[in-house]
């Protein structure tokens, strides 16, 4: 194992794994591959990465292992359910076995929706992620939350399922657009501003070497995101202690935003840097966040090139969706909001007339 690879560990009572970053390290796999059932490989990936899907492959027979590759098309459209009812099809025709290891090389949308088949094909079987883009890399591929849609919602269908290992594989970064970088660092900024203001400065420091793709920079981001995620998904495997809640900062905002553009119009991570404007301006009203804080950190999520809030989202529309989401706890809506940046906490107190001051508040700034 090269020296510069980075090693972040998954705590867990009986399902403990690592997350692997690095440059080059798809190339010469099999150090990472310890512990698992078999060497035969199903590897469900993103058609479209033709480069990254013929490394991983030849990587895998060099090693030895029976590869068979099940390519899909990537995007919110693979969660849906009958798409995972080919997939079932295929491994079965394929003649995987409860041994097989199934390996998920691709963003958050083959992630979730292999992880998702790799629990249920044949009861679970073992799965692999080697997650392609930076949201993947920093946030979904660790956690084991695996899911796919039904049409009254995103993730409603989904099980807990934690990988045997991820691989970030730096490299693959290099060919993500702008706006899938920007999206990767929604979620890199929201452990920031939950956690550790340090790092938000950094990024926010960093913001242009990030855009040239550097890669020093981005191994520390994905690092340093990982580290927290690895820490609140330890305490809270199952998300059922109230520790991995907090992980939902901007996202009951963000879920209904992208709801309202049908998951046409933003990326995952740009919804969510709206969302948490919208928790920070809510973090100010509910007596956390000073105006100071709430200013320095708005100004720079703010320059952040994403697309516009929708105009025709009007404030009643902003409610159902929000009471639509899954956070909602006995006819309660639950928020994550800060106290400063740092600190996090849950709010059930939130009134409709908080909602509304956030809202136009933040509508105000644009
Ligand atoms: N399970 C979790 O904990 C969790 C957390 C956050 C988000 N998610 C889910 O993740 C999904 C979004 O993730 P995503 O944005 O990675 O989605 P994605 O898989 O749809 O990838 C986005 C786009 O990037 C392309 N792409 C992937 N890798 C690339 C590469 N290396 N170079 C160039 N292009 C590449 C894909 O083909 C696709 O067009 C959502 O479905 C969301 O619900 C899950
Ligand atoms: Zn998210």
């Amino acid at each position: 194992m090269s020296s510069n690879v980075l090693k972040v560990n998954v705590s867990l009572k009986n399902n403990s794994y690592s997350a692997f970053i690095g440059k080059s390290l798809i190339k010469k796999i099999q150090p990472y591959l310890k512990n698992l059932p078999s060497k035969n490989a199903f590897v469900i990936s993103d058609r479209s990465l033709t480069v990254a899907r013929k490394q991983l492959i030849q990587a895998l027979k060099k090693a030895n292992w029976k590869v068979k590759e099940i390519p899909v098309r990537a995007g919110e459209n693979l969660k849906d359910f009958k798409n995972s009812y080919l997939i079932y099809g295929k491994l079965l025709s394929l003649e995987a076995h409860r041994d097989s290891v199934i390996f998920a090389l691709g963003g958050g949308s083959v992630g979730d929706a292999a992880g998702f088949i790799a629990s249920t094909y044949l009861r679970g079987v073992a799965w692999v992620g080697v997650p392609t883009t930076l949201l993947a890399q920093v946030d979904s591929a660790l956690g084991g939350k695996t899911a796919v849609n039904h049409f009254q919602g995103k993730n409603l269908i989904g099980t807990f399922h934690q990988p045997k290992v991820v691989i970030c594989e730096l490299n693959f970064l290099n060919t993500l657009s702008q706006r899938e970088l920007v999206s990767g660092l929604g979620e890199a900024l929201k452990y920031g501003l939950i956690y550790d203001k340090n790092f938000f400065e950094y990024i926010k420091e960093n913001w242009q070497s990030i855009l040239k793709y550097d890669e020093k920079v981005l191994s520390k981001i994905v690092q340093r995101s990982l580290l927290w995620k690895a820490k609140a998904v330890s305490v809270d495997e199952y998300d059922n202690k109230g520790k991995r809640e907090f992980l939902n900062f901007g996202h009951t905002f963000g879920h209904a935003v992208e709801s309202f553009t049908h998951y046409r119009d933003f990326q995952h991570g740009e919804a969510i840097i709206w969302g948490m404007r919208f928790a920070m301006e809510l973090s100010h009203l509910r007596g956390g966040l000073s105006h100071k804080e709430l200013v320095a950190a708005d100004s720079f999520l703010s320059s952040i090139p994403i697309p516009k809030l929708p105009a025709n989202l009007k404030f009643d529309k902003l409610l159902k969706l929000l009471s639509k989401d899954k956070k909602m706890r006995q006819g309660k809506l639950h928020f994550v909001l800060l106290k400063k940046v740092g600190y996090p906490f849950s709010d059930s107190n939130v009134t409709r007339q908080n909602l509304l001051d956030a809202f136009e508040n933040l509508k105000a700034k644009l």
